[in-house]
Parts: structure tokens; sequence; C-alpha cells
């Protein structure tokens, strides 16, 4: 693609690389990638109960929290200027079947969470999480039917789910299971109910990541789970062109965004989705990417505030249009305090 070679620049010493660099001033003009808190998906973490705020021990800085809570942390971030929360229940293990009944329950604590946040912060977009996972027995984010994921089945359930948290208020959908046909079934599902103006972001391009430990650790389905693999429905993660394919099937069957998972590890995937689709590209900043930085920076080993930026600037670079990242919050901050 780039044509170097028949550029015909003088090199050395006439060109010096290192003009550009000597003053901030300078450095803003050709800098070729911003972050704004306009990047920003921030996820959450959701309980039962008022006025909790518990820590998640592998996520430093990360709390499970009630929803009277989570109105105001969506009402902080509305006013950082985050576009959107990306609200994850953590439920407990007494009322997970191997149906993942409660997931198409409207009273469930992620349809409250997304009422009580439409209502008192309307202006921020709220995105669910369409998977059945937090819900499940089997930890898994497909339906374990005789030992194996029925594909099919889960695809029916998570119509269900989807339809009650758009009911809920849900602006934004995100099937995060990898099942095949999900995204077409649910856009189906949602138009016939009325719910055409919903979007679908997907989790198109998602990999049987061990990057994704803390996170289960956050919702509680590391125990459901107990080491099982995904690698039956999720990507191996060797893989970038069967990438390609996942969100091309993705957009026919109607998704209005796509996304890349993990991130950083990733990001040559989302500069070949980027570039090959022209299409509304996210990436997600997992949880054990987050769990790394924030643990070598308890440590020292790490500047806290320019590795943060550093960290999402890079997938700015790659192309990616959006951010699911729980560092929202700081980089916010951090990019308004400039
Ligand atoms: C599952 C889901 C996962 C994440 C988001 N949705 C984990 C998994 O696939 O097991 C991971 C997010 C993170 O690690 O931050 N539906």
């Amino acid at each position: 693609m780039n044509d170097y070679k028949s550029i015909s620049a003088p090199a050395f010493p006439q060109t010096r690389m290192r003009r550009t660099r000597q003053a901030d001033w300078s450095r803003r003009l050709v800098r070729e990638s911003h972050l704004s808190a306009n990047d920003f998906i921030w996820p959450v973490f959701v309980v039962e109960g008022s006025g909790v705020i518990d820590p998640v021990p592998s996520m430093p800085g990360v709390e499970r929290v009630s929803v009277d809570v989570l109105v105001d942390r969506a009402k902080e971030a509305a006013e950082l200027g985050i576009p959107a929360i990306a609200p994850f229940p953590n439920i407990e293990d007494g009322l997970k079947d191997p149906k993942a009944t409660l997931a198409a329950d409207p009273q469930n604590v992620i349809c409250r969470a997304v009422r009580a946040v439409k209502q008192e912060v309307p202006g921020i977009g709220v995105i669910c999480d369409v998977a059945l996972d937090p819900f499940s027995s089997d930890g898994h984010c497909g339906l374990v039917i005789d030992g194996v994921i029925d594909n099919d089945a889960t695809n029916e359930m998570l119509v269900k789910q989807s339809l009650v948290q758009a009911e809920a208020g849900a602006d934004v959908l995100g099937p995060s299971d990898m099942m095949d046909g999900r995204v077409g079934v649910i856009r189906q599902a949602l138009d016939a109910a009325g719910y055409q103006d919903r979007q679908i972001m997907s989790y198109a391009a998602k990999y049987a990541s061990a990057y994704y430990g803390p996170f289960r650790d956050a919702v509680g389905s590391s125990g459901t789970l107990a080491g099982a693999s995904k690698s039956t429905y999720q990507m191996d993660s060797a893989n970038s062109d069967e990438a390609l394919r996942e969100v091309a099937l993705d957009l026919a069957e109607g998704a209005d965004y796509v996304m890349v998972k993990p991130g950083q590890p990733y990001l040559d995937v989302v500069q070949r989705v980027k570039s090959t689709f022209q299409v509304p590209t996210f990436s997600y900043q997992v949880s054990g990417e987050y769990a790394m930085l924030k643990g070598a920076i308890q440590n020292g080993w790490l500047d806290n505030d320019r590795v943060v930026l550093e960290s999402l600037t890079s997938f700015k670079r790659a192309g990616a249009d959006a951010i699911l990242t729980y560092l929202a919050i700081e980089a916010a901050k951090l990019l308004k305090a400039g």
C-alpha cells in the first residue's frame, strides 16, 4: 500500500525527522491520532442491593456497585463527556441455572439498572451485554445441552434476553457470545417488536483469550466455568483472516458496530478490520490488559498517567473508533486536565 520507494525526498542531512519533534507546539501540529472522552465506552459491574461498592481484587480500582450507585457513576461519566456505559451483572450463584433463565427476566438487575440510568441520566448511551454466562450455572456464553454448546437454542435465548433489555431501554445490544447467526436473529426480533432504532454492537472478532480472567472474577463466572474452555465458539488467537469473515457476516446480518476483543494484543486485527470494511470499529481493552497495567503501576514499575493515555492512544492509531475501557473515567479526567 505504501509507496515509499517512489518518494524521491532527499535524505539526511536535508531531511531531519527530529525537527518537528523539538517543541511541544509542533509535536501537537503533526500528531496523527487524537484521544478524547468521546472515544470511550465504560464497562461497569452491577450487583443487587443499595449503597454497595464492592472492590474487584484482580482489577485494582474497579468496583461492583448497586443500581443506586451506578446512577451516580453514570452521571459522572456523562459529565466527563463519556458517550456510553456497558453494564455487566454479577449474579449470586443460587439464581443461576443451566438455561440461564434469569437472563430473560425483565426484573433482573441489568434491566433494573438500565431503567434507572435511562431515567436519571438520559443523555448517556447504555450498551447491554447479550450473553448468558453471568446467568448460567455452566458459566458458558451459550447453553450447554447434552454436553455441547447448542448454537441455535442459545440464539433463541439471546433473542429473549435482547428483547427484555430493549424493553428496559437499552440503546445498544451487544452480543458477546460468538454464536453463529445471532446478530441476524436479534436484528429481526428487534425490528419485529418495533425496536428498529436500537443499535447492535457485535463482538464480531472475539478471541478465546486468557486475558478475560479478572472479568470472570468480577461477574462471578470463574467458579461456574470451573476452568472450562470457550474455544468451541470464541476464535483461535492465531487467526486474523477468520476475523474478517466474522466481521463480514455480522455486518451482513445487521451489526451497526463491530468489535475486536481483546484490544492491545489484537491491534493488528483492528487495523485490518478498519481498513477492509471502513465501518465503525470498536475494540475492548479487556480486564486482563487493565490488570497488567495496574499491577505494574502498583509495583511502581510503570507511570500511571502516561501509560494509561499511551495504551489508549494505540487503539486510535490502529484505527479504532471507540474503545471499551475500564480506564474511561480516569483517562477522561486526565484528558480534561490536559
Ligand atoms: C462474556 C464476556 C466476557 C467479557 C465480556 N463479555 C468474558 C468471556 O468471554 O468469558 C470479557 C471482558 C473483559 O475481560 O474485560 N460474555
